[in-house]
């Protein structure tokens, strides 16, 4: 496998272009007058130290003007669109430290924006712009060192959320490109995880979840992208059933049905992706874990096969579902009747978590989601759903998934209004599976969907690709 992509072949920051970000903002917004302002992330310390914490800019400010930097903020006047960058002001001690800032003419032909002013003169500037509202949003902390207080009774922090959220559903063209160069990466670095631990069990040699963990940073890193999207998981043997493990610190069991579940993604310039593979230990599947994971995979297949523009996200679930509690029936795990398990939700005993999500500058991305409650009892979960139908340039996940949970297990199969939909032997014959999901990171295109996510997922592909 080619993991060995050279800079040059990086995506260009050159195509995100914030300016129409902005205009896409606008044009949700109902107002057409006042001023956006919004501040971006700063540098935080550890506790009692000047040990600087990593960054990662806030993800709408990103958006908004695309600087990855801490310290900026930005103002823009809505009647003319004109587009101000507030830098930090770096006086020359600190410069000692941190490096002579960009120069302004710099800053405005990378961002494509109409004027840089310093921090120190954003709270005069605003005075003199005397605007009537100042659209901002719950993340930028007023703490009037720069909004004037006099302009207190001005701020409106729900038109600016909204739209942005709104803009953020849907990608432009090089938003694609920058998440689809995310996602391959990320696909590379599972297909490594697969191979070293092939490598390393023909060698008879015990690993760590924290190598892999490693190890799938250093693929990442080695092709810019030097951050994780989100914290991955890397969870073998019964902690595959554990949704966000992320200790990533045990030995990986190599009994012949402990499976290794990894769900990471990296991202770069901000873009995002999440993708889970699930794969044996041992190189080779189980009967009972291909039996487990084959069930996954029939219906992470169904609902790809169906994905495109006008289709909704519940529909999605709703299938997820329906094959799931089948196989569950058909492999004499579940007894009852279909119809009926399905209408008391006997099989999120297994399946506990939302089929997919918007994927962007967050993993769980912001719009066109509520998170609704499954039910107001102790088995209950939330889920995140995508309220309309998907629309074109969207990016969403597919990650069903079946769980031997031991909490779950116990909180259904200890109650006795559920306890007889449960065969226990059959249970306890696929505990050991632990978890299995199977995720991709997905455009809706016009008719279909493009696949971002190029990890073999067939169990004959994985093992090949382990044994080799
Ligand atoms: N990586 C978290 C999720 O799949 O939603
Ligand atoms: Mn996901
Ligand atoms: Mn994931």
């Amino acid at each position: 496998m080619d993991t060995s992509t050279t800079r040059a072949f990086f995506p260009s920051m050159e195509r995100i272009n914030t300016r129409d970000h902005y205009l896409k903002i606008k044009k949700y917004m109902s107002a057409k007058s006042g001023v956006i302002y919004h501040r971006g992330g700063m540098t935080l310390t550890r506790d009692d130290t000047d040990v600087e914490l990593d960054f990662r800019q806030e993800s709408n400010f990103l958006y908004l003007s695309g600087v990855e930097a801490a310290g900026f903020h930005i103002v823009v006047v809505l009647e003319n669109d004109t587009i101000y960058l507030i830098r930090p002001d770096r006086p020359k001690v600190e410069q000692l430290w941190k490096g002579i800032p960009e120069p302004d003419a710099a800053l405005m032909k990378k961002y494509n924006v109409d004027h840089i002013l310093l921090d120190t003169e954003v709270k005069d500037f605003l005075k003199e712009l005397k605007p009537q509202i100042i659209f901002t949003l719950d993340s930028t902390n007023m703490d009037y060192n720069y909004i004037p207080v006099e302009y207190e009774n001005r701020i409106d922090r729900t038109q600016l959320k909204n739209a942005i959220h709104e803009a953020r559903l849907t990608k432009f063209p090089w938003e694609v490109t920058l998440l689809r160069y995310a996602a391959h990466i990320s696909s590379y670095a599972h297909m490594s995880l697969m191979s070293y631990c092939g490598e390393k069990y023909r060698q008879k040699q015990v690993i760590n979840e924290a190598e892999l963990e490693a190890k799938f940073r250093w693929v990442c890193g080695k092709n810019g992208l030097s951050r994780q999207c989100y914290i991955p998981i890397i969870a073998s043997g019964s902690r595959a059933a554990v949704l966000h493990y992320t200790d990533n610190d045990k030995s990986i069991p190599s009994h012949q049905h402990a499976l290794v579940l990894v769900d990471a993604g990296g991202e770069y310039r901000c873009y995002g992706s999440d993708v889970t593979r699930t794969f044996p230990a041992s190189t080779k599947f189980s009967d009972e874990a291909i039996t487990i994971y084959n069930i996954v995979l029939k219906a992470q297949k169904a609902v790809l096969s169906r994905l495109k523009p006008g289709v909704f996200w519940k529909d999605m679930h709703d299938l997820v579902v329906r094959i799931l509690c089948h196989e569950l029936v058909e492999l004499g795990l579940l007894i009852g009747n279909e119809t009926e398990l399905l209408q008391l939700g006997v099989y999120r005993a297994f399946y506990f978590h939302g089929t997919g999500h918007s994927v962007g500058l967050d993993c769980h991305d912001v719009g066109g989601k509520e998170i609704s409650i499954l039910d107001s009892t102790r088995k209950g979960s939330s889920l995140l759903l995508l309220q309309r139908p998907l629309d074109e340039n969207m990016v969403i996940t597919v990650e069903p998934g079946l769980y031997f949970n031991d909490v779950s297990i116990d909180l259904w199969t200890k109650d006795p209004a559920y306890k007889p939909y449960f065969n226990m032997d059959k249970v306890n014959q696929y505990r050991v599976v632990g978890g299995v999901r199977i995720e991709d990171t997905v455009l809706v295109t016009r008719d279909g969907i493009e696949n971002f996510t190029v990890v073999p997922k067939e169990v004959h592909d994985i093992e090949a690709l382990m044994q080799q």
